[in-house]
């Protein structure tokens, strides 16, 4: 990347780079140094993309099937391509420590993988209407016809693949797309835009927007043309769209405060390791981020000592640098936050066992202990690198923990007892549950969303691509 050079101040608009009177500076999380200089769009340009976006909604709709996915396979070879390229762009603008953004270009490749095989899978079904008198001689069956125009709006933490999530199924189902990325991280969507024009997408068909979330986001929750809403972000925005999208399809994948259930009995080496991992990548700045573990009293010693000794070798530092495993916070704003939480915790007779400072913008990982569920650590999403442990007396009573929360995305439950397993997949108040596992687990083939306060609908490319078709009835009357 030529430091975002490529796309400053400009939109993505009806297959051409446009440029914007206003912009702001991206800077990078980590040095703090400009990075580029980011378009503001204005109602007018908005406008303009939408207008784009609908009036080439039937081309895309008609096209044909191996033709929508053979752009997606193009796709899929560019970015390979350009795989460390892709990488350096989401290690710089969000802060990602370079091997999990390597991480995020393969799985992004992947979910474009499944969304172009899964464009040759859309279907119906045919339905026996004569099981109801009167409906004899009848032929009935479904089609999936795309909805038109999808209004994406995306978050900083995955900024090339919670795209691609969008992207790829609206493709797939012949769909055209308004995409507003998170202003702290716009440069992926730039460079995938830039790639699914190589590949044949037809202007109009993907339209790239950056600005503020008044006039850009809601504007496009509003706009009447715009037929579905799919967003990836905090519960308060979510909740918001929810309330102005009006009769538009709405998809929201909103935070959690995700949960581990740890039984005793277990391998705690292997555990441990999971949890660092599940707690600590990409500084915890993931919807299924492991931020609460509960586990078996019998187990707990020995496994807070092992958790502790395993995060304090985490490595601290430059997201560019091979051997980083955290880096730092996308603003100073969530440093403060975090710390403050910290803070309350400790002061409410929490016991920070490693982290609880930070130094920049980076905080460090941090580990605590004894946490009543009323604490901001416990009850709300940190969004930072922070596990809270908790010992209790039973698996049962570690479900009523997890439950009592206003988030369910996805729990963990680790236990050798597969009558408690499956207990617990019955009683978890989650959209997942991961049995032998964290909650941080997901592959981008599978259905993925919360129930309560952690949203709306699935993503998961075959999930998405139900989201954003409308199925369509057809009978034919053979009398
Ligand atoms: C998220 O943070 O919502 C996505 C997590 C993932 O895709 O791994």
């Amino acid at each position: 990347m030529k430091n975002g050079t490529n796309y400053e101040k400009k939109i993505f608009v009806n297959g051409k780079w446009l440029e914007t009177e206003n912009y702001s500076l991206l800077k990078s999380p980590y040095t703090l140094e400009p990075i580029a200089e980011i378009a503001i769009a204005t109602k007018e340009d908005l406008n303009e993309a939408i207008s784009a976006a609908h009036a080439s909604r039937k081309k895309m709709a008609k096209m044909p099937i191996h033709q929508r996915s053979a752009i997606l396979e193009k796709l899929v070879v560019l970015l390979g391509n350009r795989f460390e390229e892709a990488a350096t762009i989401i290690a710089t603008e969000a802060a990602k420590p370079l091997t999990a953004a390597r991480e995020e270009v393969r799985r992004t490749i992947q979910t474009y993988k499944f969304a172009a095989a899964e464009a040759t899978r859309i279907g119906g079904e045919t339905i026996s209407l004569d099981a109801a008198p009167g409906g004899e001689n009848r032929l009935a069956y479904t089609v999936r016809e795309p909805l038109g125009v999808i209004g994406a709006i995306t978050p900083f933490n995955f900024p090339m693949n919670l795209v691609a999530h969008k992207i790829g199924p609206a493709i797939a189902a012949g769909n055209t797309i308004v995409l507003k990325p998170a202003m702290q991280t716009p440069l992926s969507s730039f460079f995938i835009a830039d790639l699914l024009q190589e590949a044949g997408l037809p202007d109009g068909a993907l339209n790239v927007v950056t600005g503020s979330g008044k006039i850009i986001g809601d504007g496009i929750v509003m706009d009447d043309r715009v037929n579905m809403i799919t967003f990836t972000g905090s519960p308060a925005v979510g909740i918001g769209i929810r309330n102005r999208a009006g009769l538009k399809r709405v998809t929201l994948e909103l935070g959690s405060n995700a949960a581990v259930i740890i039984d005793k009995g277990i391998d705690q080496e292997k555990v441990v390791a999971r949890c660092v991992q599940g707690a600590f990548s990409n500084q915890g700045q993931v919807c299924i981020s492991l931020q609460r573990i509960y586990i078996h009293e019998d187990e707990y010693d020995e496994f807070v000592k092992k958790l502790v000794d395993e995060t304090k070798k985490l490595k601290v530092g430059n997201p560019l640098d091979e051997d980083t495993n955290v880096s730092a916070l996308i603003s100073e704003n969530d440093v403060e936050r975090t710390l403050s939480w910290i803070k309350e915790a400790k002061d409410g007779g929490a016991i920070i066992a490693t982290g609880g400072y930070a130094e920049d913008n980076a905080l460090y990982p941090t580990v605590i202990l004894n946490v009543h569920p009323n604490m901001q650590v416990s009850c709300q999403e940190v969004f930072a690198p922070i596990v809270i442990v908790n010992k209790v007396k039973s698996v049962q009573e570690a479900i009523g923990h997890v439950n009592n929360s206003k988030y369910g995305l996805q729990a963990g439950i680790y236990t050798n007892d597969i009558a408690q397993a499956l207990d617990a997949a019955d009683e978890l108040e989650v959209g997942g549950v991961i049995i032998n596992d964290i909650p941080t687990f997901r592959v981008d083939h599978m259905p993925y969303g919360g129930v309560k306060e952690s949203g709306t609908g699935k993503e998961g490319i075959k999930y998405a691509i139900e989201e954003m078709t409308e199925m369509k009835l057809v009978i034919i009357n053979r009398n």
